[in-house]
């Protein structure tokens, strides 16, 4: 029996293999996969983890979803293990948990600044392990998530890429890119937001009620991206199309570069990849 409130639909996808995954740290990340996973029909077992866990209350009666706060239950009843805990989390518990490693487990970390060298400093080279950026928009099957490995997990990134595509969208890239990653795409969710706050806002002062103007901006920016993501076509060729000569959108849109729109995102894109690139791994 699932639980009433708990607003999770469904869809029904194929189970191809034996998925046994476990999420050590259900907070905020951990709990937006286990949504995704949950209604994508991911999972042939799921264990989430978490000290105090009144707080996932809301997975209770979940058919093969077991809570717990005992992370060696669910290390020896799973494959796949994806930590989602806060980087000064990450050491104790892998040294806790590195008894009952075998060599099929696929560790996947989440965790930001938390190296492969790192984890292989602590478990070893010879486990298969993963690193995989997601953002929130896990918790809707729309993350962009991208993923590198140790050598040993090479030819398990395809586990990791059928789990996260699952999710949204994924992509393979070298280790020394995911701090850029980070602020591309984990960041990228806060700034996108802002960028849809201030087009309602804009919204509002033309006209609109504010729930009207969010709806607006939202679903403007969402078939926006779905054009190049459906064509292939440089953002540049979509504006060629919108923008008649000495037109309203060329008006709009060289006063917003006048006032530095395309610089300032840049530069605030640059500044976190700097200030990411400043914090050690504990402070993370
Ligand atoms: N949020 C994002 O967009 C995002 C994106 C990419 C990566 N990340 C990374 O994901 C990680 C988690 O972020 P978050 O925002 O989800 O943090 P969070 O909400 O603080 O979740 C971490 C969870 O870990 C649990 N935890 C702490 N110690 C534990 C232990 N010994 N065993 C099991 N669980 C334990 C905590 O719950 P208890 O206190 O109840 O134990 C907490 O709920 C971070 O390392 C972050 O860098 C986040």
């Amino acid at each position: 029996m699932k639980p009433k409130d708990y607003n999770l639909k469904p869809t029904f996808f194929k189970k191809k293999t034996d998925m046994k995954i476990a999420i050590i740290g259900a907070g905020n990340l951990g709990c937006s996969i286990a949504k995704g996973l949950i209604t994508t029909n991911s999972i042939t077992t799921l264990y989430l983890t978490r000290r105090h866990l009144d707080s996932i209350k809301e997975f209770e009666g979940y058919k093969d979803v077991t809570l717990t706060s005992d992370n060696a239950e669910a290390v020896k009843n799973s494959d796949i293990l994806i930590f989602a805990v806060q980087p000064a989390h990450m050491e104790k518990i892998l040294i806790d948990i590195k008894p009952l490693l075998h060599e099929n487990h696929v560790l996947i970390s989440t965790i930001t600044g938390f190296s492969i060298a790192k984890m292989e400093g602590i478990v070893g080279e010879d486990q298969i392990l993963i690193r995989a950026m997601p953002n929130t928009a896990i918790a809707v099957g729309k993350s962009m998530t991208c993923i590198c490995s140790n050598g040993n997990g090479e030819n398990r990134l395809k586990i990791a890429e059928a789990i996260f595509n699952k999710l949204g969208t994924s992509i393979a890239i070298p280790e020394n890119k995911m701090q850029a990653a980070t602020v591309i795409c984990a960041s990228g969710i806060a700034f996108w937001m802002r960028l849809i706050r201030a087009t309602t806002q804009a919204a509002i002062q033309l006209g609109f009620e504010a729930k009207e103007a969010q709806e607006l901006a939202m679903h403007t920016c969402e078939g926006a991206a779905n054009l190049l993501i459906t064509t292939g076509n440089h953002p540049e060729q979509e504006i060629d199309k919108v923008t008649t000569p000495k037109g309203c959108t060329i008006e709009g849109l060289n006063e917003m570069e006048h006032k530095g729109l395309s610089s300032s995102l840049i530069q605030g894109m640059v500044s976190s990849f700097n200030k990411i690139n400043s914090i050690k791994t504990n402070q993370l």
